[in-house]
């Protein structure tokens, strides 16, 4: 089985790529969280994948949610494995999977790190279909690596992203876990009220309210799928001056 969380596209089209190589299951996180399904067996053969993005050289505080509840019945040894996307650099965030796994008695057999189009919009400027699609082309090798390993049940560190410090990137992980504020996100005239932001939200911090996305959460998990997958542009992120645009991976559907 295949746990994913993604925003954007990258991740997804990466659980789907491995889940073809293993004949595995696809298991959306979010999905997951809003039906309390936490519960799963797992076969006495069967690989454990998890898929999602970095966030600040560490996990999306979803992931580390949905890792405190998840109960794996069967679990004896079987191969667990991690592939984070990423924009550039994963640091150490395939330890603080590991690290929380290991709480639950569940040990991590393998690590990947698959360099896609950086969705940060706060930071970056999204790049256009031709640049997005030359930066998806050159991840293809991670991706068939990745593939090649899983399906061996491969152990061992596969992640050429990890950067030349990858502990001190994840030390940067805290500006993430107190920070998260939804306040950045403002609303154009744009708006169609669409809700499909309210309906995607996988922390459920965006409800409308006149029509209009309204974020009653303090924090959210930061995912940016709400600002890039806005039919109508209409979400966008105060502190960023100009609109840096949008992605979403042209690859999948989501
Ligand atoms: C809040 C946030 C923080 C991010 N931090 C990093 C990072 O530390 N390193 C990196 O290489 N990419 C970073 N990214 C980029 C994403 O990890 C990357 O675009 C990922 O493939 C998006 O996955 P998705 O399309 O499945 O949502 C960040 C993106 C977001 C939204």
């Amino acid at each position: 089985m295949i746990f994913y969380f993604s925003a954007t596209g990258n991740s997804k089209y990466v659980a789907e790529r491995i889940a073809e190589a293993t004949d595995d299951r696809l298991i959306s996180l979010r999905d997951a969280i809003r039906s309390r399904s936490y519960r799963y067996d797992v076969g006495r053969e069967e690989r454990v994948g998890f898929v999602a993005p970095v966030y600040f050289c560490g996990l999306p505080s979803i992931l580390q949610f949905f890792l405190e509840k998840l109960e794996l019945r069967g679990y004896e040894d079987q191969y667990v494995y991690v592939v984070l996307t990423c924009g550039k650099v994963t640091g150490d965030a395939a330890s603080q999977l590991g690290k929380q796994l290991k709480r639950r008695g569940i040990l991590l057999s393998a690590q990947f790190g698959i360099p896609m189009v950086d969705n940060y919009v706060p930071a970056f400027r999204m790049p256009g279909r031709e640049e997005a699609d030359e930066v998806l082309d050159r991840a293809e090798e991670y991706i068939d690596e990745a593939r090649r390993a899983i399906r061996a049940k491969g152990i061992g560190d596969y992640n050429r992203c990890q950067g030349a410090v990858p502990g001190i990137l994840t030390a940067g992980h805290i500006l993430y876990a107190h920070g998260r504020s939804t306040k950045p996100f403002v609303v154009t005239d744009q708006c169609i009220s669409c809700g499909l932001c309210q309906e995607i939200c996988p922390c459920g911090a965006i409800a409308l309210s006149g029509g209009r996305p309204q974020w009653r959460k303090p924090q959210c998990v930061q995912c940016m799928g709400c600002l890039h997958r806005c039919p109508a542009e209409a979400i966008r992120w105060k502190r960023a001056g100009e609109d840096r645009g949008r992605y979403v991976n042209p690859r999948v559907d989501l």
